[in-house]
């Protein structure tokens, strides 16, 4: 008997899915009970092959790995971003993976599993919301069976990262963002304020390069690689962040506020609005308006140390 927590991880493997990844496999706090793939940082294809090659790469037990949607519900998806490398996930040279996928549709695989489980589950979502609004639009009666979903995706107060306005994951299928983020589900919405506080260093990704563990050395080669892409001397955790506020809340201030998914063209499309007045009530809101819970800062030292002890490699932080 484990008092691990089961949840359901949707990625777009992705250099920083793949660090969420490694952190929520390696976390006694959590019972990854699947893994599903979408259409985001690179083609669906690579997501999976990407998924599945770090799988392999660490021994993780058997997880079941599903494909899902391989676009956005309504555009054709934007062009992969170059900052992944080539293949999406650091170009490491990992060995081509072994295992396979699960071989039923991602959206399927989230149905069968959430149908069955005992009670509802948690779901951290770190990709583009395709697979789950398809989710929640053909089986309406699951929300039951969905406790809160974890979002990285949005901005509160900080600029986008795709536009000016808007953050990659929701910019990308900003249809399906709002189906989730309007569905009134319990959301904790994990934005790019607190993505870009949790960071290594370069010099502590080259001692992870050499730690022990093949977690550790894959964090630290991914993290290189940013390094080098951005010619920065320090590298975002990023999605691991997002799975970092489940397996430790108290890292995490948020707020309870309403947001609204901006869909016209232009400019605005993708952007999260948040009412951050003082005063809301009464006030005048055009739109769809939800209430979010939505982190707007993390201890980054508290985040980094729980990274790098999941990862069997303390030594490696400098503080
Ligand atoms: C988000 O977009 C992707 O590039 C990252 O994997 C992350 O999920 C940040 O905007
Ligand atoms: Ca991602």
């Amino acid at each position: 008997m484990t008092n691990a927590l089961p949840v359901l991880l949707d990625v777009d493997t992705g250099g920083d899915d793949a660090l969420a990844l490694l952190l929520a496999t390696a976390s006694p706090a959590l019972d990854v009970r699947g893994i599903t793939c979408v259409a985001g940082n690179c083609a669906l294809e690579q997501v999976v092959s990407n998924t599945l090659t770090l799988l392999d790469a660490i021994g993780a037990p058997p997880v079941p790995v599903a494909a899902g949607m391989d676009r956005p519900i309504l555009e054709p998806g934007l062009p992969a971003p170059p900052l992944h490398g080539r293949d999406g996930m650091g170009d490491l040279g990992l060995p081509a993976p072994r295992r396979s996928e699960a071989g039923v549709h991602a959206v399927e695989f989230l149905r069968r599993t959430l149908a069955d489980s005992a009670g509802p589950m948690t779901l951290i979502c770190l990709a583009p919301l395709t697979n789950i609004a398809m989710l929640l639009r053909l089986y309406p009666r699951i929300e039951d069976k969905i406790e809160r979903l974890y979002v990285m995706g949005g901005t509160f107060a900080a600029p986008g990262n795709t536009t000016p306005a808007a953050e990659f994951n929701v910019r990308y299928d900003p249809e399906a963002a709002a189906i989730v983020l309007h569905s009134g589900l319990p959301v904790t919405l994990y934005p790019l304020d607190p993505f870009v506080q949790v960071r290594f260093t370069v010099e502590e990704a080259r001692k992870l390069t050499q730690a022990k563990g093949a977690g550790a050395r894959i964090a630290g080669g991914i993290a290189l690689h940013y390094c080098r892409f951005f010619g920065m001397e320090f590298s975002l955790i990023g999605d691991a962040g997002t799975v970092a506020t489940v397996i430790d809340p108290a890292g995490a201030a948020s707020e309870r506020r309403p947001v609204h998914v901006a869909l016209s063209s232009g400019a605005t499309r993708g952007a999260t609005v948040f009412d951050r007045r003082i005063l809301t009530d009464g006030f005048a809101r055009e739109g769809e308006w939800t209430d979010v819970d939505v982190v707007s800062k993390v201890d980054a030292t508290r985040y980094r140390k729980l990274m790098a002890a999941a990862l069997g490699a303390t030594e490696a932080l400098d503080d």
